[in-house]
């Protein structure tokens, strides 16, 4: 990653391609984000006030819900993160393309550090994966923000636990779920694996997600909140074609791209 003494930071923030979050980083100056998750602040059970408060960020990727965390008043933000995509889980029958494809977007994190500079934020980011977090290591935090990662694991309720062994106070994950699952099945918790090709693993229903934060050993505080995460202006429509439509990925991607991607809220704290 080039030095931030280098260029100016506005011709730096104009110059990357490819975000995954849309933020003011300068005045009138908005990122292209592959999703906004600006509007799905006020629809999540977020604190309103952090003050004081030591809060994590998994899997943080330009840093939004870290920036956020800090905006409410955070004593200390620290955020996760895995930059090199070769190291997320992926399905044996990946192609290098798909990986090279996810390691364009992820820049090597630089995303993350323009948007601290712009905003004169204190985060701390570590390279350090779900997988491996330990109180030893890092500490103990009073809010952990955990968003669209336990998709991505092969084993979530495993990347759950190690949430749990650094969490003292309350959990928020946020995470994709399966609309037509959570239709069908509103009471009994059940799951989708994809795994063919990209890192998108299980995608549960709302009370398969629940169950996975309780299998954790977290005890879920209010009834999970269906949201959809919009679409940022990084994103190009998918094809309406009839071979879009005849395939499920097909159609969710059109799903995900007009009504946005189905996720679920879910808070908890230790059991
Ligand atoms: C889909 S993005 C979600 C970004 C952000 N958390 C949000 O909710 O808007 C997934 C993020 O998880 C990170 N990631 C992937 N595998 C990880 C792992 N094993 N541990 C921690 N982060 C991981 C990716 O690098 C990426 O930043």
């Amino acid at each position: 990653m080039e030095p931030l003494t280098g260029r100016p930071l506005a011709e730096r923030i104009a110059g990357q391609s490819q975000w995954y979050h849309s933020m003011e980083l300068l005045p009138g100056v908005v990122t292209p984000g592959w999703f906004d998750t600006r509007p799905l602040v006020a629809a999540l059970p977020f604190p309103a006030s952090l003050e004081g408060k030591r809060c994590l960020d998994v899997g943080t990727f330009d840093g939004f819900w870290a920036f956020e965390m800090e905006r409410r008043g955070a004593a200390e933000v620290v955020a996760v993160d895995v930059l090199d995509p070769k190291a997320w889980d992926w399905p044996v029958a990946s192609t290098p393309d798909s990986v090279a494809a996810i390691g364009e977007r992820k820049a090597e994190g630089e995303g993350f550090e323009l948007a601290k500079a712009a905003l004169g934020s204190a985060v701390t980011r570590h390279e350090v994966s779900v997988y491996d977090l330990d109180p030893g290591d890092l500490g103990a935090f009073d809010f952990v923000y955990i968003g669209s990662l336990l998709l991505h694991l092969q084993n979530p309720v495993r990347g759950l636990e190690r949430v749990r062994a650094v969490c003292r106070g309350t959990l928020l994950a946020v995470d994709a779920i399966d609309p037509t699952l959570s239709r069908i099945f509103r009471r009994r918790p059940v799951a989708h694996l994809d795994a063919r090709g990209r890192p998108w693993w299980w995608k549960p229903n709302v009370a398969g997600l629940r169950r996975m934060v309780e299998a954790a050993g977290f005890t879920v505080l209010e009834a999970p909140r269906r949201v959809r995460i919009k679409r940022g202006a990084g994103r190009t429509a998918p094809p309406l074609t009839p071979r879009t439509l005849r395939h499920r990925a097909g159609r969710e991607a059109l799903a995900s791209h007009w009504l946005g991607d189905a996720h679920a809220a879910v808070l908890a704290r230790p059991t």
